[in-house]
């Protein structure tokens, strides 16, 4: 059995009269680890499929299992406790706490975490030991997206779920914090998944999915990924 197994998931949402189809029958496995590129336009369903991988959403129908637990079958309590514990997202606009410094706002994470990683390590690790008593304000788009991480990081999910991490960032900055992303998977072998609309990055990603209207259209096994300083976009 993989870590991550989604079998036929479909999810659909009634909005009035109309069903949309946002997930039309995926299935897929994912393995420890990995650095997974999940690839497609906007309204592919890219994001539906993050947030039910997240414990945020709920399937319609099919079968999402990761670490041998059966996700799609958890109750709200279960379902709490998986975000709690086993989960660390990453979002576009960073979603930091503004009155909060750097190092708080990776602790007001760390609190309701069974295992904890040290936040002032995790941190450093992301390169932001200089700025840990900064504010959100005080820091550029790149720095918030570090303190972001770290505070998924320091988490120690098992899954950490970004969904275009990228979006709102330079080139140079966004190719930086992918760079941090890939390195934190290898570092301590973290399933790492990362929506983008870029096709240019799929080379980075040990497996590759690529997503049109609800379904995956396309899937790939990078044997060997590509560093993402060697890609160019
Ligand atoms: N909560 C929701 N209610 C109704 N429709 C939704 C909801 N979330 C997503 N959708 C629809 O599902 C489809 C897939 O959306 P989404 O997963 O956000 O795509 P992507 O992230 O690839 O842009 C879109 O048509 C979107 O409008
Ligand atoms: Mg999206």
């Amino acid at each position: 059995m993989s870590y991550i197994e989604l079998r036929d998931v479909h999810k659909i949402y009634r909005v009035g009269e109309m069903e949309i189809h946002a997930l039309d029958g995926v299935s897929l496995n994912i393995e420890k680890g990995e650095v997974v590129i999940i690839a497609g336009a906007s309204g592919a369903g890219k994001s539906t499929l993050l947030n039910l991988l997240g414990g945020m959403d709920t399937v319609t129908r099919g079968d999402l299992i990761v670490d041998g637990k059966h996700v799609s079958q958890f109750n709200e309590n279960e379902l709490t406790d998986y975000r709690r514990f086993d989960i660390g997202f990453v979002f576009q606009f960073y979603n930091l706490v503004q009155n909060l410094t750097s190092i708080e706002n990776v602790e007001l994470a760390t609190e309701i975490c069974e295992n904890p990683l040290d936040s002032l390590e995790v941190l450093k690790r992301v390169g932001l030991e200089d700025r840990i008593e900064n504010f959100p304000s005080q820091l550029s788009g790149g720095e918030q997206q570090r303190v972001a991480i770290a505070r998924a990081l320091a988490k120690n999910p098992k899954l950490l779920l970004c969904d275009e991490p990228t979006g709102a960032l330079d080139y140079v900055t966004g190719k930086q914090i992918l760079k941090l992303l890939q390195e934190t998977s290898k570092l301590y072998h973290m399933t790492v998944l990362i929506i983008t609309h870029n096709l240019a990055l799929c080379p980075m990603g040990d497996r590759v999915f690529r997503m049109k209207s609800g379904k995956i259209v396309e899937e790939t096994y990078n044997e060997a990924p590509m560093d993402i300083d060697l890609i160019e976009w």
